[in-house]
Parts: C-alpha cells; sequence; structure tokens
C-alpha cells in the first residue's frame, strides 16, 4: 500500500485560526508545534497523522486552496465571497458569526430606497459591486478602503460603507446605522477540489467528526 500522503491546512492568521484549532483539538486533531507563541515558524508537522499546518493572510486561503497548495482551508465568508476561488465550502462552523452590511448616516436610507447613484466605500469592493448591481440593480461608485471604512461618510468620501457587524458598537460610537443586511457571515471550512476526489475518505470524515462536533456544541 502506497504511503499516506499529508492533508495540509491553511488557515487565516489571528482568532480564526485560533478558534480552529480549539475546534481540531477537540477532534483529537493536535499541533503541539503551533502552540509556542514565539516561534516564527510558517509550517507546522503532526507527523502521526500526516497534517501540515500554516497559517497566512485570510484573503490568501483561497488562493491556496484553489492552487492545491493547501488541501483544506479555514476562512470567513465574507473572504469566500470577495476571492471567488474555484474551491468547495463545505462546511459552515458556526464561530465568527457577523453581519455583511450597508451602514451609514439614517439620512443615506432615502438615497437607497431611490436608486440615486451613490459613493460606497468598502474593504469588499466585490461583495458591494455584486450586491449594488446585481441584487440591487442600482448603479453605484466603489471605492476600494483598507480599513476603518466607518470613515467613508464620516469625512465625506462616501454616502455608505459596505462592511462586518459584529457587535454594531462601532457603528454606534460613529453614529452610523445598519441600513440593510447583505448576508450573514461565519467562518467556513473549503476545500481544494482535486483533493476533494483524492482524498475523499480522509476529508469526509473530517467534516463529518467537525459537523457532529458544531452541531452538539
Ligand atoms: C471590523 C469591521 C468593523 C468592526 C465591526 O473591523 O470592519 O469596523 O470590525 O465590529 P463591531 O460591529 O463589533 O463594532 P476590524 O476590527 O476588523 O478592523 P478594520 O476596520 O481595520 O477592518
Amino acid at each position: 500500500m502506497s504511503e499516506e500522503r499529508y492533508l495540509t491546512f491553511a488557515l487565516g492568521k489571528g482568532r480564526l485560526a485560533n478558534k480552529t484549532l480549539e475546534l481540531l483539538e477537540q477532534i483529537g486533531i493536535t499541533c503541539e508545534e503551533m502552540k509556542d507563541k514565539n516561534s516564527r515558524r510558517l509550517i507546522f508537522v503532526n507527523e502521526e497523522l500526516k497534517l501540515k499546518f500554516f497559517l497566512s493572510k485570510g484573503p490568501d486561503v483561497p488562493t491556496y486552496v484553489e492552487y492545491g497548495a493547501a488541501d483544506i482551508g479555514v476562512v470567513g465568508k465574507d473572504t469566500i465571497m470577495e476571492e471567488n476561488r474555484r474551491v468547495y465550502e463545505v462546511l459552515d462552523l458556526g464561530f465568527g458569526k457577523c453581519r455583511m452590511c450597508v451602514c451609514g448616516p439614517a439620512s443615506a436610507r432615502e438615497l437607497l430606497q431611490h436608486h440615486e447613484r451613490i459613493r460606497v466605500a468598502s474593504k469588499y469592493p466585490e461583495i458591494a459591486k455584486d450586491y449594488f448591481y446585481n441584487k440591487k440593480h442600482q448603479t453605484v461608485d466603489i471605492i476600494k478602503l483598507n480599513g476603518s471604512v466607518e470613515l467613508g461618510p464620516i469625512v465625506g468620501l462616501s454616502d455608505v460603507i459596505v462592511d462586518i457587524v459584529e457587535t454594531g458598537s462601532t457603528l454606534k460610537e460613529n453614529g452610523l446605522e445598519v441600513l440593510e443586511e447583505i448576508c450573514p457571515l461565519s467562518a467556513r471550512m473549503i476545500v481544494n477540489q482535486v483533493s476533494m476526489q483524492m482524498e475523499t475518505q480522509r476529508i469526509r470524515s473530517l467534516i463529518s467528526r467537525l459537523k457532529e462536533l458544531c452541531e452538539n456544541g
């Protein structure tokens, strides 16, 4: 019998990766090497289970998975939608729950109802484009920002923003509100399309164990 090959996981750096490792630990998958916070290593191996893990910037996770550099990835639904890579989205892990919304001052509500040509600032230009052009059929100008998007309407760069809302406190503290909800978000597991065929059993077993854990916990 040929030797089992390594399955490689790409995890979005930060809270998402920590939470994913906690979940994996609950189904008996650990990676002790990753627990050393001082380590500058980029890739970690569990020899016994033939698994490898690496951390990357969230938006790069779907790229690694599409090209097969990672078999499996864990990343937010926002990133999956924005990157639009050819990968299978196989499981909602149920954590990191938040919403993608159109937000702005209350006075902007009307601009959304009358299909006016407005300015939309976002870290997620593809999601914003899809929502306004394909779902609302409203022509808008989309301005890409890289963070602190709430500044857009405050400093007069844009009329509204498309951004993630979790607790809503950033909006509230800046005199903004949710005007329309685009979709719910959470952490998802994605799989390379070829890996899914070649390693069906191992990947399916992993998905079903995680699914059971998410449903019962
Ligand atoms: C995210 C998002 C909002 C905020 C929402 O920003 O873009 O700004 O969190 O959270 P809340 O509803 O709980 O206030 P993040 O902290 O990731 O930083 P960024 O603004 O630089 O993108």
